[in-house]
């Protein structure tokens, strides 16, 4: 009597374990990781990057120590070639998100990711006349990206822009901001802000989206005091994410230090 009862209450102890594993396998989708939204608020990085977060050279320099940083952005830059990028993307249209939502259990699968030329990136894309990127004559470009977050969308701040989310950089207070002198961004808002077209959101992932081209945003430091530190502070302006955490320096926003010795 005993004996039968522990038979059959241990086979239905694994007919729950069976079927709830079932059940969980069900959900899993490799397509579209469940939880990696969370971690919503992203944060931001520089290219070129080498060791350090820093950007030292000399304008005078016989040997060129600027070069590491023009072959670094050569480098970053190959696949935004627009040979390439014709390739890989679409052209899609500004200020509306490259949503591309699956149908019920019908896969959008691959999803289409939009291009993103060097063009964009003006006198810091490295074409033309400019192939030091503004380094060899001490007004040095400096690439900002905000690292991927899946099915993320950024939404805008209306009085900066409708279309696109914006980047700004700037001294820790208004003398440092002062001595770091003028800036431009590629490409950039009518107001003179950097500018992420929300054209390149939601990223779903290396899996579903295999092309997904990481979008830039270029500040040039036209004017920036020689032989001076800067810390130079840019943050990412977005109605959503965070970029004032005092825990977390990289939330939102990415300090690094620009010298240039005369
Ligand atoms: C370039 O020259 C400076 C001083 O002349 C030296 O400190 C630096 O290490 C040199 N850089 C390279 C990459 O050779
Ligand atoms: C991209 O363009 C640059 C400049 O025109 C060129 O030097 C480089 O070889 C190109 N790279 C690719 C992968 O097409
Ligand atoms: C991804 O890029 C390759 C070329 O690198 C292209 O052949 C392919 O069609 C692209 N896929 C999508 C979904 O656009
Ligand atoms: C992409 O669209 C823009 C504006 O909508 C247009 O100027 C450009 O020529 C288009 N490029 C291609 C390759 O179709
Ligand atoms: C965004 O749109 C609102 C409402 O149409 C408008 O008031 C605002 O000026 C626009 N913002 C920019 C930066 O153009
Ligand atoms: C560059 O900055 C210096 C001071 O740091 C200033 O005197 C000069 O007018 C600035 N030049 C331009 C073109 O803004």
């Amino acid at each position: 009597m005993i004996l039968t009862f522990y038979v059959v209450f241990y086979a239905f102890l694994t007919a729950v374990f069976v079927l709830s594993m079932w059940v969980m396998l069900q959900t899993i989708d490799e397509y579209n990781p469940k939880y990696a939204d969370r971690l919503a608020n992203p944060g931001l990085m520089i290219r070129p990057k080498l060791d350090t977060l820093e950007i030292v050279y000399s304008i005078n320099a016989q040997n060129a120590s600027w070069q590491k940083y023009v072959n670094g952005l050569n480098t970053v830059l190959q696949d935004y070639n627009t040979t390439v990028q014709e390739l890989r993307g679409t052209n899609c249209t500004s200020g509306v998100y490259n949503k591309q939502d699956d149908t019920g259990d019908v896969r959008n699968y691959p999803k289409k990711a939009c291009q993103f030329t060097r063009e964009k990136l003006g006198d810091c894309s490295g074409l033309g006349l400019n192939p030091t990127y503004g380094y060899e004559s001490g007004k040095p470009c400096v690439l900002i990206k905000m690292n991927r977050v899946i099915n993320f969308f950024p939404e805008i701040i209306p009085s900066l822009s409708n279309t696109s989310i914006t980047i700004k950089c700037t001294g820790k207070n208004d003398e440092y901001d002062r001595l770091l002198g003028e800036r431009l961004y590629f490409p950039s808002t009518k107001g003179n802000l950097g500018s992420i077209d929300l054209m390149y959101f939601p990223y779903y992932g290396n899996r579903a989206q295999k092309n997904y081209t990481q979008p830039f945003v270029a500040v040039q430091f036209l004017n920036a005091t020689r032989d001076y530190d800067h810390n130079v502070e840019c943050r990412v302006n977005a109605a959503n994410i965070n970029n004032q955490d005092d825990r977390d320096k990289f939330q939102g926003r990415v300090i690094f230090r620009l010298r240039i010795n005369s």
